[in-house]
């Protein structure tokens, strides 16, 4: 049997398991249902640091009152099984009165790519939900180093752009998308999806594959967008965005002159809110 890592649930307890750690940890901040686009973070984090915190915090803040908080899949003990296997140290599992006591007052407000008009738009609490916890968790934990993924490029930048204009002395990596074989990104709420939206849903990925080979070979941005579009919709999702931007400031971009970029989509499967991006 593999060790169970150490299960702590207050600061106190954070802090006295903590302290012999001080300057050689990696923190990898999730909110369970844990996959292997997680556990491709810890490998990372074990390769950075000796100690690795993963902590697990379905965030209330992040949610909007009328999204899936309350049927989010909490899976703690498989998780803590997994974590296990993964030889992980530490498991930081506040409960939402430790992580929001009564009287919680303050926010972090993120701008720049938090209002670049992509997730903001169909989600605008969501930012600050994330950028308010993951700060808490940067202060809670002290990582040196902070471990996120590519498949929430909003989130990677926004975090990045917090850390750095906090000075939290933490410094954040981001990590490519782990997929399905058919490329589909792996994602907790893939769970949500019946077998049915299950096959169709790799058609994300293959519209942003086909998409960014496209403008890599000089087709124009926007007619190429409009046919990844269409071929969305034709695929029977609702579709949220399908966007060219900068890669780095999030910006709407003219052409491919104007920077590295990235192509960004979010779209509705059924009642599943699923979303990709990838590099051009
Ligand atoms: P969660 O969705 O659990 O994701 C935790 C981390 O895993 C994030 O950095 C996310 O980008 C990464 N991740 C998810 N799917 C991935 C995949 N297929 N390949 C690689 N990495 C993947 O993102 C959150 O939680 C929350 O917003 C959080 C940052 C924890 C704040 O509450």
């Amino acid at each position: 049997m593999p060790k169970r890592p150490l299960v702590v649930r207050t600061l106190a307890a954070l802090r006295r398991a903590l302290h012999p750690y001080r300057g050689t940890t990696a923190l990898v901040p999730t909110m369970g249902a844990l996959h292997h686009g997680h556990l491709a973070l810890v490998r990372e984090a074990q390769r950075r640091a000796p100690r690795v915190v993963v902590s697990i915090f379905v965030n209330p803040t992040q949610f909007a009152p009328h999204e899936d908080f309350g049927s989010y899949p909490r899976r703690f003990e498989t998780d803590i099984a997994a974590l296990s296997e993964a030889k992980v140290d530490l498991v930081w599992a506040p409960s939402a009165a430790v992580m929001y006591p009564e009287g919680f007052a303050t926010r972090v407000a993120p701008q720049g790519a938090a209002l670049a008009g992509l997730e903001d738009k169909f989600r605008p609490h969501f930012f600050g939900g994330v950028a308010t916890v993951v700060a808490k968790l940067f202060t809670q934990v002290t990582p040196d180093y902070a471990l996120f993924g590519q498949k929430d490029y909003q989130q990677l930048r926004v975090v990045t752009q917090m850390a750095k204009d906090l000075d939290l002395p933490v410094k954040v990596v981001g990590l490519p998308t782990v997929r399905e074989k058919d490329g589909l990104a792996l994602s907790s709420r893939n769970l949500y999806l019946s077998e049915e939206e299950r096959r169709r849903a790799p058609v994300l990925y293959r519209v942003l594959k086909a998409a960014a080979a496209r403008i890599k070979a000089g087709e124009p941005i926007e007619m190429v967008l409009e046919e990844g579009r269409a071929e969305i919709a034709r695929a029977d999702f609702a579709l949220d965005y399908l966007e060219a931007r900068h890669a780095l400031t999030l910006a709407p971009v003219a052409s491919r002159k104007n920077g590295p970029l990235r192509l960004l989509v979010a779209a509705k499967i059924g009642k599943t809110r699923l979303i990709d991006n990838i590099g051009v």
